[in-house]
């Protein structure tokens, strides 16, 4: 095969998500901390959550079973995969990576992988560097996955972050599109360091190993500053899909869908107005879902594969810890 040949595109030939069973509705949550239906569905749009109950499962579990689904979907054997990239904010252990671990599970023997850590962004970040591979030469079938056990991180007293996260997973195939007719197009992509503060697990890395203290003060759980997250994710995510557009020329009639992570229904309106897009042409599953972080975008992807029509112009975009946001322009191919 050869290396550096950069007359192709990479475009997704298959998606499949998995979900856990266990559905964490607003009632129930409303009996666990001081929040009502009411309050989440107006501030959020989130109905109900996905749990995984079983303490023996991790991030890797939920992303291999979403694997295999799309393996078999696809008609790919394990054997064949080059690349496995596992965007997660949970992954089972510090190391091995969750790409190992789902290597290992699924029987990708001859992948090489990683895990990309980029929280809420980490999915389109993926997308990015795994087309990357792909239009280099150097990749033929990459897989890239999202997935997170946020209820591994959640503190189930704090109803500050407690409404909002879900988990779930979900995987999409890349292969090379030799005539560049459709796949990734575009990306923006966007770091800002200073936003670290607002939304954090504070305890658990080389900065603060895990203590009895680390413990006790719930450091190892989300912290998020809501409002000012709120704030900056609602102008950045609309500026970034609004510059995409720009860039390549699209007006919001141009544009098929917008898919957007889901975080709360307002920054989702919002980015939606600044694109003068339709809201029929948004994908939204926030209400069943919450906030799954990595998860968030390809699990749209695989809500809506049946609507989707080759050569449909799709603007994912996303905003998240770190600070991390962006945008990716992508053509459906299939
Ligand atoms: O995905 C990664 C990036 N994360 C995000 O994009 C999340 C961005 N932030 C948000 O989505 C919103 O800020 C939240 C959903 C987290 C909070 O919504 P908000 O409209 O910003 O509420 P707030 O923090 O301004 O709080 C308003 C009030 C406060 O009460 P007072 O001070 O007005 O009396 C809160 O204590 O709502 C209270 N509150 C709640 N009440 C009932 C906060 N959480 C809850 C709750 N139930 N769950």
């Amino acid at each position: 095969m050869s290396i550096n040949r950069l007359n192709r595109n990479a475009k997704i030939s298959g998606v499949a998500g998995w979900l856990p069973d266990y559905v964490l509705t607003n009632e129930e949550l409303s009996r666990m901390v001081e929040t009502s239906d009411d309050w989440i569905t107006t501030r959020t749009g989130i109905k109900e959550r996905r749990i995984l109950k079983d303490p023996s499962k991790a991030t890797s579990d939920m992303g291999a079973n979403a694997l295999n689904k799309l393996l078999n979907k696809c008609n790919v054997g394990a054997d064949e995969i080059d690349l496995i990239i596992c965007a997660t904010v949970t992954p089972d252990m510090l190391f091995p990576s969750t790409a190992c671990l789902i290597a290992d599970k699924v029987g990708a023997k001859n992948a090489f992988g990683f895990d990309l850590s980029a929280a809420c962004s980490a999915f389109i970040f993926a997308l990015d560097c795994a087309s990357k591979y792909i239009s280099s030469g150097q990749y033929n079938k990459v897989v890239v996955i999202g997935a997170d056990k946020m209820s591994s991180i959640v503190d189930y007293n704090d109803r500050q972050t407690c409404v909002i996260f879900g988990d779930g997973a979900a995987a999409v195939l890349l292969e090379p599109d030799d005539e560049c007719a459709t796949g990734v197009i575009d990306s923006i992509l966007k770091i800002d360091g200073a936003g670290g503060d607002y939304l954090k697990m504070i305890a658990g890395g080389s900065l603060n190993p895990a203590s009895l203290d680390s413990v006790k003060m719930g450091h190892h759980f989300i912290y998020q500053d809501g409002k000012t997250v709120f704030k900056f994710a609602v102008t950045k995510m609309a500026d970034v899909a609004e510059q995409i557009m720009k860039k390549n020329n699209l007006s919001g009639e141009d544009v098929d869908w917008l898919v957007p992570h889901q975080a709360n229904l307002r920054i989702i309106d919002a980015t939606a107005n600044r694109m003068n897009i339709d809201s029929e042409k948004v994908m939204v599953n926030i209400h069943k879902y919450g906030n799954t972080t990595a998860a968030t975008i390809p699990l749209c992807l695989a809500d809506w594969e049946d609507k989707l029509n080759k050569g449909d112009n799709l603007i994912l975009a996303a905003f998240g810890g770190g600070f991390t946001w962006g945008a990716v322009y992508l053509k459906w191919s299939y």
